[in-house]
């Protein structure tokens, strides 16, 4: 399908500034030629508005919840109007917390449109808090929780009805950094955690058959990808670096094999912040990503 790139340039959920540079560091790094390139139709719609970041410590566990909520229904808006025109959207955040507007969208249309909805979500961090547990009151830290109906209501019905998501449709990998308390909701609630250890112990590849197990033709596949997923040592410019992710190799054939599963239906990639970077790396990286992800290869594959 045709693509559209969104631009979210705020740092409103995330416990450093600087993610708001991220979509023109994407953009700089030539993302949407690198699309062009692999024949794909794609529109940049340029950059949604929001507010200004604050820079607030927590109220009730949260920093920034009305700023947080104003972006996310702006992204929810955005994300959706591009479904709705039979195209794939790539959300350019913009830290992590924006994954609520944009997969609310998502399942909002997946509802309409009777798909089902699978969510692979790539990241070092379960993004699974609570305002009660939270280490930081950050709400990049939350989207996965707010999804699953557990947050502040503004977050939480977002899209109306709440939840917008059941943790059975969510496939986490990478994961290597979960707080104390959060541990206990992702047990309870039953997530599906791919994490660091299990991928050192069974390899990528079968890490990524399990969690892309069930994806048919009727699914529509939603990648969140944090860029602290990839091991700090190839993508530095992100402010919550976690060390031992997967290597470029491994993270090349997470792509390839997203590709491969052809469903591919809608994109985040979030917490890139150029501030920390080195000459755009981290971005130039996430582009070789991309294109790997919509089907680049070094052979004719069959
Ligand atoms: N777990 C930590 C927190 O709640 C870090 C979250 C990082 N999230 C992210 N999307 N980078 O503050
Ligand atoms: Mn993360
Ligand atoms: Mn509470
Ligand atoms: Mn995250």
């Amino acid at each position: 399908p045709p693509v559209s790139l969104i631009g979210a340039p705020t740092d409103i959920g995330a416990g450093d500034r600087g993610a708001l540079l991220g979509p023109d560091a994407l953009r700089i790094a030539g993302l949407g030629a690198a699309l062009a390139a692999r024949g794909v139709d794609v529109a940049d719609r340029g950059n949604l508005t929001g507010p200004r970041n604050p820079w607030q410590p927590p109220i009730d566990g949260y920093r920034h919840l009305p700023e947080v909520v104003a972006w996310n229904r702006a992204v929810m808006e955005a994300v959706g109007a591009e479904l709705r025109e039979g195209r794939l959207p790539i959300l350019l955040g913009g830290d992590h917390c924006l994954g609520i507007g944009s997969i609310t969208a998502v399942a909002r249309h997946c509802r309409d449109t009777g798909k089902r909805l699978r969510v692979l979500w790539l990241d070092a961090h379960a993004d699974f808090n609570t305002h009660d547990v939270t280490p930081s009151g950050n709400i990049h830290g939350m989207p996965v929780a707010c999804l699953c109906g557990i947050g502040p209501d503004a977050l939480t019905h977002l899209g109306g009805d709440a939840p917008a998501l059941s943790p059975a449709q969510v496939r986490q990998v990478g994961i290597r950094s979960v707080d104390e308390g959060e541990k206990r909701l992702v047990k309870e609630h039953g997530l599906d955690v791919y994490d660091m250890r299990y991928i050192d112990e069974v390899g990528m590849k079968r890490t990524m058959e399990e969690a892309l197990a069930g994806v048919d033709a009727d699914t529509h596949l939603h990648v969140s990808f944090d860029v602290d997923f990839l091991d700090p040592s190839i993508a530095p410019g992100v402010g919550t670096t976690v060390p031992g992710g997967p290597n470029y190799r491994e993270a090349q054939l997470v792509m390839e094999m997203i590709a491969d599963s052809g469903r591919l239906g809608s994109l985040d990639i979030v917490e890139l912040n150029p501030t920390l970077d080195t000459r755009n790396r981290t971005a130039l990286l996430a582009v070789d990503l991309v294109e790997s992800l919509f089907g680049k290869s070094t052979l004719m594959r069959d």
